[in-house]
C-alpha cells in the first residue's frame, strides 16, 4: 500500500510518503516544517496565524517530499488536468485561491506519485489548522484520482511505537506489539490512559483540566522560559538531578484518587504561588523548581499507568505524544516495566512530536483489516475528536 500522509493539526506542517506491506515499511520521505519558533515570540499557538503558516508551507513541504522520495519510490505519472478537475480543485480550495493556483501549476510541471490513498489528520486539534491539511488532501486526491481518508491524530501517537527506526529508503520491519495493551498518551493537548484489545480502544482516564505538556509549557512561562517549554524545563530538571540539587516540594494532584484521571492545573498554580513567594533569583533556584515540578508531574503519570497495567492485566505499555520525548518519564516507565514484568514500547525520538509519519502508520494499521473507503466529500475537521 502506497500512502501519502498529511498532518496539520497544530503548529507542524508535515508530509510523509510510505510504502507499507505486511509488517514492513519503506519511508521514502518525511518532512516536518515546524512553526514553533514563529509562535515562541507570542508564548503559544494562535490558530489564525498557525493556519496562515500551514497554507504557506504545505506545497513546499510536498515538493520537498516528492524530491526526497526519488531514490526509492519508483511509480511516477504525468497528469494532464481536465477543466472539470481543475474547477473541483478551485472549489475545494476556494478560500485559498493562491494555493489552488500554485497546486495546479505544480501538477502541470511535476511528475506525481502513483498512490493508493492519502491519509490526513481530521482531529483532534485546531480546526483552522486541520482544514488546511484536509482541503489540500482532498484537492490532491482529485488530482491523483485516489481515496482520501481521515485519521485520528491520537491514533497516530498511539501506534508510533511500532516503528523501530526512521531510516529513509530502506525496508524496516515493524515491532511486534501484543493485541492487548495500555497506552499512555501525553502531549500539549492530551493526557490519557487507553486500554486497547483487538484494535478496540477504551478510555480509562484522562486529565480533568490541563494536559501534562500544557503544564510543562505553562510552568516554563512562569519561569520566564520560551515556548514550547517542555523540553527546556525537562533539561533543567535533568541538570538538577546530575548536580544533586534538592527539589522544591510540590503536590502530586490526584495521585491517590481511585480512578485513572489526572489534574495538572493545581500543580501549575502551586508553582505560581511558589514563585510569588520565592522569586527565582539564581540558577540553582530555577533548577530546584524545574526538578520539583518534573518529579511531581511524571510520578503521577507513572503511578496511574502502573495501576492500569495491574488492574487490566495487560502485558504491554505503549507511550506516545510530545511528552514521550521526556527522558525521566521513559526512565521511570522502563523501571516500572522491569519491576512489574510487562513490555514497554516507546516511540523513537524523531516521531514523538506531531508528524505525518505516525498518521501514515495509523492509516496502515486501520487498513490492514479494513477496506479503504474514500471520505473525500464528507471529510470534516473535528477539533474535539476522541479515540474509540
Ligand atoms: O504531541 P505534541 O507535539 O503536540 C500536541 O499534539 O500537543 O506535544 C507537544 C507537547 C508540548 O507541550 C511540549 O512542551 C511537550 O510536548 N514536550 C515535552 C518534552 N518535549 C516536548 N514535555 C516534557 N518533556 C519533554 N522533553
Ligand atoms: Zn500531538
Amino acid at each position: 500500500m502506497k500512502i501519502l500522509a498529511i498532518e496539520t493539526s497544530c503548529d507542524e506542517t508535515s508530509i510523509a510518503l510510505l510504502t507499507v506491506k505486511d509488517n514492513k515499511i519503506v519511508i521514502h520521505s518525511h518532512k516536518t516544517a515546524s512553526q514553533a519558533e514563529f509562535h515562541s515570540q507570542y508564548g503559544g499557538v494562535f490558530p489564525a496565524m498557525a493556519k496562515r503558516e500551514h497554507v504557506k508551507a504545505i506545497l513546499p513541504v510536498l515538493s520537498y517530499v516528492l524530491d526526497e522520495s526519488k531514490p526509492s519510490f519508483k511509480d511516477w505519472q504525468k497528469i494532464s488536468l481536465n477543466p472539470d478537475t481543475e474547477s473541483k480543485i478551485r472549489q475545494i480550495l476556494e478560500r485559498e485561491a493562491d494555493l489552488a493556483n500554485d497546486l495546479i501549476n505544480f501538477t502541470k510541471t511535476n511528475d506525481l506519485p502513483i498512490l493508493d490513498a492519502i491519509a490526513v489528520t481530521r482531529g483532534p486539534g485546531l480546526e483552522m489548522s486541520l482544514w488546511v491539511g484536509i482541503n489540500f488532501a482532498r484537492a490532491l486526491g482529485k488530482i491523483l484520482n485516489i481515496p482520501v481518508v481521515g485519521i485520528n491524530h491520537m491514533e497516530g501517537h498511539l501506534v508510533s511505537s511500532i516503528l523501530p527506526e526512521e531510516t529513509l529508503h530502506k525496508e524496516i520491519t515493524f515491532r511486534n506489539i501484543p493485541d492487548e495493551v495500555i497506552s499512555l498518551l501525553v502531549s500539549g493537548g492530551h493526557t490519557e490512559i487507553i486500554y486497547t484489545k483487538d484494535n478496540q480502544h477504551k478510555l480509562l482516564g484522562e486529565t480533568l483540566d490541563d494536559a501534562v505538556g500544557e503544564a510543562f509549557d505553562k510552568v516554563a512561562r512562569l519561569m520566564g522560559l520560551s515556548y514550547p517549554g517542555g523540553p527546556i524545563v525537562s533539561k533543567l530538571a535533568e541538570e538538577a538531578r546530575e548536580k544533586n540539587i534538592i527539589p522544591v516540594e510540590l503536590p502530586r494532584p490526584m495521585a491517590s484518587s481511585p480512578d485513572y484521571n489526572f489534574s495538572y492545573s493545581g500543580l501549575k498554580t502551586a508553582v505560581m504561588y511558589y514563585i510569588k513567594k520565592n522569586p527565582l533569583e539564581n540558577e540553582e533556584q530555577k533548577l530546584s523548581l524545574a526538578l520539583g515540578f518534573e518529579n511531581a508531574a511524571i510520578e503521577v503519570l507513572v503511578s496511574k499507568t502502573l495501576k492500569a497495567i495491574k488492574n487490566t492485566g495487560a502485558k504491554a505499555l505503549l507511550l506516545g505524544g510530545g511528552v514521550a520525548a521526556n527522558n525521566y518519564l521513559k526512565k521511570m516507565l522502563h523501571k516500572a516495566a522491569e519491576e512489574n514484568d510487562f513490555e514497554f514500547f516507546e516511540p523513537i525520538h524523531s516521531i514523538t512530536g506531531d508528524n505525518a509519519l505516525m498518521i501514515g502508520l495509523a492509516a496502515f494499521v486501520k487498513f490492514r483489516d479494513q477496506e479503504i473507503i474514500d471520505e473525500s466529500d464528507s471529510l470534516k475537521a473535528a477539533g474535539m475528536l476522541t479515540l474509540g
